[in-house]
């Protein structure tokens, strides 16, 4: 095995996962939840019942795998998964869990990514591709490798590093490789710890308390520090990445964090950003908020981008509450009459104030905005359609832009 990133997921496999755990938990997250997937790639009309195949490229231990097909499978439908990744051990701990699930639906393959357009897998409606490409020798070679097999409406979710936000990773990356030459891995991966507790307080790590991810396991440590080939991306390198393989990027998320209204209140800042696109302006975001440690992002054929996400533009609009649950949410509103969030040391109060909170907490993943709005006037005669719309776009504003709060259509829509 010369490839050492290979030989780095054989010994650690990523992330650290025990399969008796899935007796008792399903891992969800971003990007992947099938919920997510239609609202940002299929404007919330993807019918699941439907054959739909879903690549996770570069799956490691199984996460989104096994959401992906868990989700598929809780549709009842034609939905099948095909995992990849270079490495067997991480291979046999997804392999591991799916049977605990007892999931049939999942289809497991190790191999490199890079190899897809000869593998002979087929296409796919979806691509996941998450801390993976990053590692690669070439990312851009990998990404167009992707590219290659995606079904066309299909879309991708991607997750990459971000540069600013991992300030402090790659002056440790080099420290280690210095002190730890000519040792075995696992050696290393005491050095490593013995040099973290004896950093000046000046050093650039000690200094971006927002990377703690080091701290769970030995597998995510050797991950952040000790990675045989690992790179960072600004969104402008990602837009460059994306554009390379024939793609668009549709979306980032959580979109709030992309947006730099979140971060400036002065009127004459924003109004020379004005003529910045999506992802110029998701670039400034960046460049402002410095705490982005990875990108997660969604992205489609060139092109075909337009109109992929869903919008609560009609009264069949279901808004679905992705991992919040509905009535916490609500109490909390009902307190405050403000959403508080800290997204990696930024502390976000957005006001929900009195209807708006009523609203949330009749969300309950089935009901549409008509029938929300019908349910309300039964307290609240005067409360017209506009009204109502305008109550619930500041919800889907202050939700959505923190993801969540997703839109499906119903599949008698499409
Ligand atoms: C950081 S882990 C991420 C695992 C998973 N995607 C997740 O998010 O939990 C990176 C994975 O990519 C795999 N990998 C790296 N280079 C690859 C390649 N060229 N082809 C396929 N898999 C690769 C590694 O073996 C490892 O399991």
């Amino acid at each position: 095995m010369d490839d050492p990133v290979q030989a780095q997921y054989e010994a650690y496999p990523y992330p650290a996962r025990d399969p008796r755990d899935e007796a008792r938990r399903l891992v969800t997250g971003s990007p992947s939840e099938l919920a997510e997937v239609n609202h940002y790639l299929f404007a919330g009309r993807r019918d699941f019942r439907r054959p739909f195949r879903a690549l996770v490229a570069g799956g490691g231990t199984g996460d989104a795998a096994i959401m992906l097909g868990q989700q598929l499978a809780d549709r009842g439908g034609a939905g099948e998964v095909v995992y990849l990744d270079l490495s067997s051990a991480a291979r046999r701990t997804a392999e591991a869990r799916a049977e605990v699930r007892g999931l049939a639906n999942v289809t497991f393959v190790t191999g490199a990514l890079e190899d897809l357009p000869s593998l002979g897998l087929g296409t796919f409606d979806y691509i996941d591709c998450c801390g993976v490409l990053h590692h690669l020798e070439d990312p851009a070679t990998g990404l167009r490798a992707l590219a290659a097999v995606l079904e066309e409406p299909g879309g991708m979710g991607l997750m990459l590093y971000g540069e600013y936000g991992r300030t402090g990773v790659y002056p440790m990356q080099a420290m280690l490789r210095e002190l730890g030459r000519g040792l075995k891995l696992e050696d290393r991966v005491g050095l490593a710890r013995r040099l973290m507790a004896d950093l000046p307080g000046t050093n650039w790590l000690r200094r971006n308390p927002y990377l703690g991810d080091h701290e769970r396991s030995d597998a995510e440590l050797v991950d952040l520090f000790l990675h045989s080939r690992d790179r960072a991306f600004t969104v402008p390198q990602l837009a460059e990445l994306a554009r390379s393989a024939g793609l668009d990027i549709v979306a980032f998320v959580e979109p709030a964090r992309y947006e730099p209204t979140t971060y400036l209140g002065d009127p004459e800042l924003l109004a020379r950003l004005e003529g910045l696109d999506r992802v110029e302006r998701a670039g400034f975001a960046e460049a402002l908020a410095g705490n982005l440690k990875k990108h997660i992002f969604y992205a489609a054929k060139a092109g075909s981008g337009d109109g992929r996400v869903a919008r609560p533009d009609r009264p069949e609009a279901v808004p679905i509450l992705g991992r919040l649950p509905a009535a916490a949410l609500a109490a909390a509103l009902k307190r405050e009459a403000a959403l508080k969030v800290d997204l990696d040391g930024m502390a976000l109060s957005l006001p929900l104030p009195g209807l708006d909170g009523e609203i949330v907490a009749r969300i309950d993943g089935r009901t549409s905005l008509a029938e929300l709005h019908a349910d309300l006037q039964e307290h609240r005669p005067n409360l017209d359609w506009l009204a109502f719309k305008a109550a619930f776009d500041r919800v889907y504003e202050a939700l959505g832009g923190l993801n969540h709060l997703w839109i499906a259509y119903p599949p008698s829509d499409q």
